[in-house]
């Protein structure tokens, strides 16, 4: 067996190939990721832990887990999924925020970030958005979901460590941002006033959703899509949409594209569209 026990802890397990097969399939059931032939050293890497953790020495054992056990299916996804960001990431949509959406704004605005994992991309919207939207009186909501449980956890927590404030201006640092003391001395959180902005769902974005989650002027919808294969793209896509008010904004990331994915919105500029006009 090629499994290494030491006082009966699994210390490392290797993933046949028939385990990968059925890892990678019931992934993409059940998240729309698509892994890689060569992603064996992935799935190893991230599952070990629940292994160690239910005592497991193989893989095919904690499948038959995730068959019988939603909730451990759940934590598997939690393993699984990339949840790299940051702060002010692809500053350039914040930019176009707020040189052409915010001052042609006149009424309350909805803004949904749609894969947000630890909600610092939902944070730096309220940021931005506070900055123009409050000395008009103008309210806002913001809508951050995931599909991993653990993320927005976090989001809703919004502490984070000192590293991820690199990118916050040094004004909105002092502004929303408060820095810990004693054992939380590497670490920052947003302050109250922003996080009651905004409200957390999970959301797969790969079936379709809820007509309750309501419609949206703005969406962002960065760096998910590449996760995805073609038609899971446009499924999302696709219902994505459904939220998107008439002329609503929509934005992707850097290495997303709608080319042969959806025609529903226009180009306002490289990765941020607009619906079109109705
Ligand atoms: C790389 S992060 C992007 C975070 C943020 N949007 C940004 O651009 O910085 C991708 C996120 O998509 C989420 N995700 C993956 N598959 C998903 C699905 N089917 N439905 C909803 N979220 C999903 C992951 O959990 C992860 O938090």
């Amino acid at each position: 067996m090629n499994t290494h026990k030491d006082n009966n802890i699994v210390q490392h397990a290797k993933i046949t190939e028939n385990e990968f097969i059925k890892f990678k399939e019931i992934i993409y059931k059940t998240t729309g990721i698509e892994l890689k032939e060569n992603k064996h050293n992935l799935i190893e890497s991230r599952l070990i832990k629940r292994l160690r953790h239910h005592k497991l020495d193989n893989y095919s054992d904690y499948y038959q887990l995730i068959l019988k056990d939603k909730k451990e299916l759940q934590l598997m996804i939690n393993q699984v999924t990339t949840n790299e960001t940051s702060f002010f990431r692809e500053n350039k949509h914040f930019d176009y925020l707020t040189r052409k959406i915010l001052p042609q704004t006149k009424e309350r605005l909805r803004i949904w970030s749609a894969a947000s994992s630890i909600g610092v991309e939902a944070y730096t919207i309220a940021m931005v958005v506070n900055e123009q939207l409050s000395p008009r009186h103008l309210p806002f909501e913001i809508l951050a979901s995931d599909i991993n449980i653990d993320v927005l956890k976090q989001a809703k927590e919004a502490v984070y460590e000192i590293r991820f404030s690199e990118n916050i201006p040094k004004n909105y640092l002092h502004k929303y941002c408060l820095k810990g003391h004693g054992d939380m001395q590497n670490k920052f959180a947003i302050n109250d006033y922003l996080k009651q902005k905004l409200s957390f769902a999970q959301i797969n974005l790969t079936k379709p959703i809820s007509p309750q989650v309501g419609k949206f002027d703005i969406i962002f919808l960065r760096n998910v899509l590449i996760y995805f294969d073609i038609q899971t793209k446009k499924n999302v896509v696709k219902y994505v949409l459904q939220h998107l008010k008439p002329n609503g904004y929509f934005f992707i990331g850097h290495s997303d594209t709608l080319f042969n994915i959806s025609d529903e919105v226009v180009q306002v500029m490289p990765t941020a569209y607009q619906t079109v006009f109705q």
